[in-house]
């Protein structure tokens, strides 16, 4: 029954002189008890179906509401009206499912972000949504394009797992022992050999580690998956669960592993600029007036499509950590105090930090490396100064870091050193350490942040409005 629909994205493209054209979707307007403006998702714009006066019923004319759902069936003919080349007239409308427009929460006007946060089982249906999530869709397959064009193996890496791959404990437990009287051992301590796996298990933070594994026998392979981290950070920036890629290259050293990040991010990025021109578009136009409600010094120098072009024919800045640490010292931002958090050798940059590289001194996304050993992971590759590591982080105008990746240290004795050092268990690491052990190479690899990847092509300012269903502190609705 339902197999001859056509999507409107097709059928916008087809010439009039249709006969029996068959579209569903959901009905954003009904006017003049004559013209529907039918939506299918499949892209913002929507058909013109018009019901020529009195060939309806007006028990079906009643019950067009703003999103029922339709199925129309009729000819394609080229529309007098302005804004859209070709229309429907329908010669059968059928209801599929009623919609009461006393109770359906969105109007065909403009509603806030925020508000549409609290009812995003329903945001899709908006103009906004439709576009931020066709383009996420299209960043996904472009990924996935990617690496295998490259002959990189698709990895899926463990969910639960029973290490912490960062090693900074922001780690959610998976447990079935009971929550409020658990089994103890003779230290008073929770006995996980009683628990579902008979050890300590949580959600993954990473799949890097076994990454590494894969990449130590396929040569490069990649990830792509949910991550969850219970960091208590409530910011525009960060969720409790998101989205990574990590690809591993066997064989790469730094250098290798910024050209590829810098390659891939522009592959990607072209792809939603060559597929979904019409939702970038959109986009755009959304921010310009977003901005317009900004004082001057706060809008973006760039429009979103400029911005993205400018990101395709330029060369991402490469300095090192040393090197921006220099730079915000000599800053006019730092001179008058402007940054919130000091600046000196050894601190982890704030976002503010970031943000001043990336937005006012170089204008273009920046490559940091070799970051100072103490506040990095204990897998980077340390340098021949005993103070940094092989690091590298690729900073994006508006969002900060949107990679982070290294070399990886592949000499046995400088690792376990390191883990010992930062307290990294090596016996439970075994599995790891034994890639050091039987035919250790040099290796490199990064993680990005697939919904910062979406904020920056979309030009969303919150990473809750690029994912569907949010995950953040005390919230985790839908
Ligand atoms: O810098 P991170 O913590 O690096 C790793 O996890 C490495 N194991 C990656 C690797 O080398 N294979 O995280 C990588 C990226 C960040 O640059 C950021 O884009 C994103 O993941 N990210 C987050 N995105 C949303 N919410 C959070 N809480 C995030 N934490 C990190
Ligand atoms: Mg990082």
């Amino acid at each position: 029954m339902f197999n001859k629909r056509i999507k409107i994205k097709d059928l916008l493209k087809m010439e009039p002189g249709l006969s029996g054209v068959v579209v569903m979707g959901w009905v954003r307007t009904f006017r003049n008890n004559q013209f529907i403006a039918l939506n299918d998702g499949s892209t913002n714009a929507n058909i013109q179906v018009v019901a020529e006066l009195g060939q309806f019923d007006e028990n079906t004319l009643k019950r067009l509401t703003t999103s029922s759902s339709i199925k129309v069936i009729g000819n394609l003919i080229a529309s007098p009206g302005k804004g859209q080349t070709v229309e429907i007239h329908a010669t059968h409308i059928e209801i599929l499912g009623d919609s009461d427009p006393e109770k359906y929460p969105l109007q065909p006007k403009k509603h806030s972000l925020e508000f549409l946060r609290e009812i995003a089982h329903l945001r899709f249906r908006t103009n906004t949504f439709g576009s931020v999530f066709r383009v996420r869709h299209s960043l996904a397959f472009a990924i996935h394009k990617f690496f295998n064009e490259k002959g990189f193996v698709y990895m899926n890496t463990p969910i639960i797992t029973a290490s912490d791959a960062e090693g900074a404990g922001e780690m959610f437990h998976v447990t079935t022992l009971p929550i409020g009287k658990p089994p103890v051992n003779e230290n008073g301590q929770v006995d996980y050999t009683e628990d579902f796996f008979g050890k300590a298990t949580n959600l993954t933070v990473s799949g890097q580690l076994e990454g590494e594994l894969g990449a130590t026998a396929f040569g490069d392979i990649y990830t792509f998956g949910p991550t969850f981290r219970a960091e208590n950070s409530n910011t525009t920036r960060h969720l409790a669960e998101f989205w990574m890629i990590e690809p591993e290259m066997a064989f790469h050293d730094l250098e290798d592993n910024m050209n590829l990040a810098e390659d891939f991010i522009k592959y990607i990025i072209q792809h939603a600029v060559d597929n979904n021109l019409d939702d970038l578009q959109f986009l755009d136009q959304r921010l310009a007036e977003e901005e317009k409600l900004l004082p001057t010094d706060k809008r973006s120098e760039m429009g979103l499509l400029e911005k993205l072009n400018f990101v395709l024919t330029n060369q991402f800045e490469r300095i090192t950590y040393t090197e921006a640490i220099d730079i915000l010292l000599a800053s006019p931002a730092y001179k008058k105090k402007k940054f919130q958090y000091d600046v000196k050798w050894g601190i982890d940059m704030q976002s503010e930090h970031e943000r001043y590289l990336v937005e006012k001194h170089f204008k273009k996304p920046v490559i940091v490396t070799n970051y100072p050993k103490d506040i990095k992971a204990f897998y980077m590759r340390q340098n021949d100064d005993g103070k940094t590591v092989a690091a590298m982080d690729i900073l994006a105008p508006g969002i900060g870091e949107i990679v982070g990746g290294s070399q990886r240290e592949e000499r046995l004795d400088l690792l376990t050193q390191r883990m010992n050092e930062m307290n990294i268990p090596t016996e439970e690491l075994w599995w790891y350490l034994d890639t050091r052990r039987f035919g250790t190479v040099p290796h490199a690899g990064f993680g990005l942040g697939f919904e910062r990847m979406v904020l920056f092509v979309t030009g969303m300012t919150n990473i809750r409005d690029v994912i569907a269903f949010p995950r953040t502190p005390k919230n985790a609705e839908f």
